[in-house]
Parts: C-alpha cells; structure tokens; sequence
C-alpha cells in the first residue's frame, strides 16, 4: 500500500532542501561513534541469538542495539535538533559498503508514517584519498523504492522545485562518470563529498546512491546513517 495523498502532503509541508554540514561533528564525538560501532559488531559476533549484523559480499550493516543506539542519539541530538524542528524518533545503522549503493528511497514500506528526514555521517573512506559521495537527487517517490522504477508514476516531479545551484554554499559538482548510467533519467540535488566531521541531510522521500567505487578506486567507504519519522 501506498501512503496517502492526504499524508504526502502532509509529509511535503515539511520538507526542505537537501543540505550538507561541513564541520558538523567534533573528532572527540566521531571517535566516540566509532567505538560504538565497534562494540556493537564485537557483541553481534558473540550473541547468535540475535544478530544485528548483516555481513555479505557487498558488505556489513550493523544495527546498534538499544543501549548503543541510545548512546548514539545522546552524542548526535544535539547536532540534529540544529535541523530537525519538528519531534522525531530516531534509528541507525552502520555500513562498511564494498560496493556503491544504487538508486533507491528510505521511504518506508509502513503507508502510515510520517517520514521525516534522514543523514549520513561519513567516518571513513578507503583509500583515505579517494573521492566518493552520496548523491541525493531532486526527484522523489514515498514509499522504499529501488531505480529503475517498475512504477514510475509514484515519482511526484511536481513537488521537486528546490533550486540547484549553490544550496548550501558549495559549487562542487559530481562528474558524470561517477554516477550509474540510471542517474542520466534524474536530476542530481546535492553531491554530498565524503569528508569527516561532516554531514548530509534530506528529506526521506529523495532518491539517492552512491558514486561508483571502481571508477574513483575506492575499496570501501563506513558511515553511519540516521532515518527519522515524526512522532
Ligand atoms: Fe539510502
């Protein structure tokens, strides 16, 4: 089931522009997030009960488990309610990608939620020297979506006016070879570069991926990423 007109607009009256925070998070709050990312692989590959690790060719997803995902929305609330005007709860989930993540949507399978907004968190990129970014497009669909899409009237283009050029002060721009040839259908909003100590944030209803990883040389990149819903 698809959410609601009534509930995407409702959803819509609060989205923003796709950003990105250059000197987000201090080194003391990384290192910080980094030893809760570390904690919680070791207590996964113990605990066979309950794995919160997903580990595959393609890479890890850890999801940190109650006590660490507190800890984490301790260390971040206070960068995040900069951004986030309205209540919201919050999850996260650690990933060590080997390969570049397509195009896809976060918006959720539940047709009642109030998606609200969602980050990433760059900790590190390998080799440390190479270029990689998420890249979040303007067109948006509100429910989880890969690309191609099977359906391409759930792509509400109408809503997407939010102006290319220099939204949040930077004039750096994704070089075409980096993106998945699908991307050539879609506008790009915001290439957000990797860097640590910065931050991107957008609306869940965006489509986004990653830059490709053989064309830049990356072996792998790790960052925590957050996804909110209104409460
Ligand atoms: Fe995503």
């Amino acid at each position: 089931m698809h959410k609601s007109k009534e509930l995407i607009a409702e959803i819509q009256a609060r989205e923003t522009s796709p950003q990105a925070y250059p000197r987000s998070l201090q080194e003391n709050a990384l290192v910080r997030i980094e030893g809760i990312l570390e904690t919680c692989r070791t207590m996964d590959s113990q605990r066979h009960e309950k794995l919160l690790t997903k580990e595959g060719p393609r890479g890890i997803t850890v999801h940190p488990d109650p006590k660490h995902k507190s800890l984490l929305e301790e260390i971040l609330r206070p960068s995040l309610d900069d951004h986030l005007k309205e209540p919201y709860s919050i999850d996260f989930a650690f990933h060590q990608n080997k390969f570049p993540y397509g195009i896809h949507t976060d918006s959720g399978y539940d047709e009642n939620e109030q998606i609200y907004k969602q980050g990433i968190i760059p900790l590190d990129v390998s080799p440390k020297e190479a270029s990689v970014y998420t890249v979040i497009f303007k067109e948006k669909v509100y429910h989880s979506t890969g690309f191609p899409l099977k359906d391409t009237s759930v792509i509400v283009r109408g809503c997407s006016v939010e102006p290319l050029q220099n939204m949040s002060g930077h004039t750096e721009k994704i070089e075409s070879y980096l993106l998945p040839p699908e991307a050539s259908q879609l506008t790009v909003a915001l290439p957000f570069k990797w860097k640590r100590g910065s931050m991107a944030i957008w609306d869940r209803a965006h489509l986004h991926c990653s830059s490709l990883f053989a064309e830049a040389g990356i072996e792998s990149k790790t960052g925590l990423m957050w996804i909110t819903r209104r409460v």
